[in-house]
């Protein structure tokens, strides 16, 4: 049986809250500009059916997110004091902030709170035992609640003290949002409507080999942009040129069954070289002083002939350079196909949404997941350290 079949997880519907503080670990790893400002507030939203229900069943919530990378240290720039608005207006009430995310103040903030308060800490990872799952950043971390609700699936594959560590103190539980991405990212792959059309892209075949190999046996279609299917057509003996990939990886590709009829990779391919305008290459005429970029117009026609039979799309990672025009063209223009579609749709990574919100369409999307990396692992079937934390085994 994979991983994810038939799991139930345990509610907060399932447990009193009233006067109980609350600790809510959130996903709120916004997309932010150079200029720190949110442009993407997905994430936000996706937190607040949770909090809404916390604060009118009583409770006392305690908000704890990372923003970013900080690696153990204090940047000023990744303070979630910079979320104290948006969140707050998102939820319609005032959020209390404290500059620290677990010792006295922290403690002394979530004790004051009243039924329906809502207290936002400073970002978990300025402390260096967030990311080593640290017992004693965990410990003090559980000191501000009574009940710990995980509401992070974009973060449910890290180990980290925020994530799993409270819950070897305090009862734990899933947030609305975190179930409903672990109901539907099962459904899609466990009973879809047929023809089932996975679109995978992005940068690195490292970290979508594994969903690759499993998702060949159930998808009716496999559509692979992006760098990573550069490394594919160089394990099947074609010339990339200067394009990026990942050499470490050809053996493990060369395991995958390449032949097989669902598989279905670029035909042609937009490249540029220095000092030459992008054109485009049928793949294997690719030069070598020329990088692949994008997905060439053949490979858009072919890939939307087959997304337009889709009843159900799965989508993850750009075709291209998204973030470079013209290599932006390939990953609108699926964008535009997918957004068209009458088929149940799942889209999941900050590129695909970007392109989905450009063409105006993620509307139609029928689910938008709020995790990169969570989404892929555990559609590869992988444990996740913050679903077996909040998992119901009965
Ligand atoms: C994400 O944005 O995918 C999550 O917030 C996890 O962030 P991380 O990759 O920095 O752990």
């Amino acid at each position: 049986m994979v991983y994810w079949s038939r799991m139930k997880l345990r509610s907060i519907r399932s447990v009193s809250v009233r006067g109980k503080r609350v600790l809510v670990r959130a996903e709120l790893n916004v997309a932010r500009n150079a200029s720190g400002r949110i442009t993407d507030d997905s994430r936000l939203k996706a937190v607040v059916p949770t909090i809404a229900w916390l604060r009118s069943h009583g409770a006392r919530v305690v908000i704890a997110t990372h923003l970013g990378r900080p690696d153990g240290k204090v940047v000023k720039a990744m303070s979630t004091k910079t979320l104290t608005r948006p969140l707050s207006s998102a939820l319609r009430t005032p959020v209390q902030f404290v500059d620290q995310s677990v010792g006295p103040k922290a403690e002394t903030a979530s004790a004051a709170l009243k039924n329906g308060e809502v207290l936002l800490l400073e970002n978990v990872r300025f402390n260096p035992g967030e990311e080593k799952d640290d017992a004693s950043f965990s410990h003090a971390l559980s000191l501000l609640a009574d009940i710990f609700v995980l509401e992070c699936f974009g973060t449910a594959h890290r180990k980290h003290a925020s994530v799993v560590g409270v819950g070897r103190y305090l009862p734990s539980y899933a947030g609305f949002r975190f179930e409903e991405e672990v109901t539907v990212l099962s459904k899609v792959l466990e009973h879809p409507k047929r023809p089932l059309v996975i679109i995978l892209g992005g940068a690195k075949i490292s970290t979508k080999i594994t969903l690759i190999g499993s998702i060949l046996k159930r998808a009716d279609a496999l559509l692979l942009g992006g760098a990573l299917a550069n490394t594919i057509l160089k394990a099947k003996g074609m010339q990339i040129g200067a394009s990026l990939n990942e050499p470490d990886m050809i053996r493990l590709v060369r395991v995958l069954n390449l032949t097989d009829t669902s598989l279905h990779i670029p035909v042609d391919v937009m490249v540029s070289a220095p000092g030459s305008k992008p054109h485009v290459r049928a793949v294997g005429g690719v030069q070598h002083r020329e990088s692949i970029l994008d997905i060439g117009p053949d490979t858009v026609e072919l890939f939307a002939r087959i997304i337009k039979s889709a009843k159900t799309i799965v989508w993850n990672g750009p075709m291209g350079k998204f973030e470079q025009r013209p290599f932006d063209r390939g990953t609108t223009q699926i964008a535009k196909v997918v957004g068209r579609s009458r088929a149940y749709t799942v889209v999941g990574g900050g590129e695909t949404v970007d392109a989905l919100e450009r063409v105006h369409a993620l509307k139609k999307v029928d689910f938008v997941s709020t995790g990169g990396g969570a989404m892929i692992e555990f559609l590869e079937g992988k444990h996740l350290p913050g679903v077996e934390l909040v998992r119901d085994y009965r």
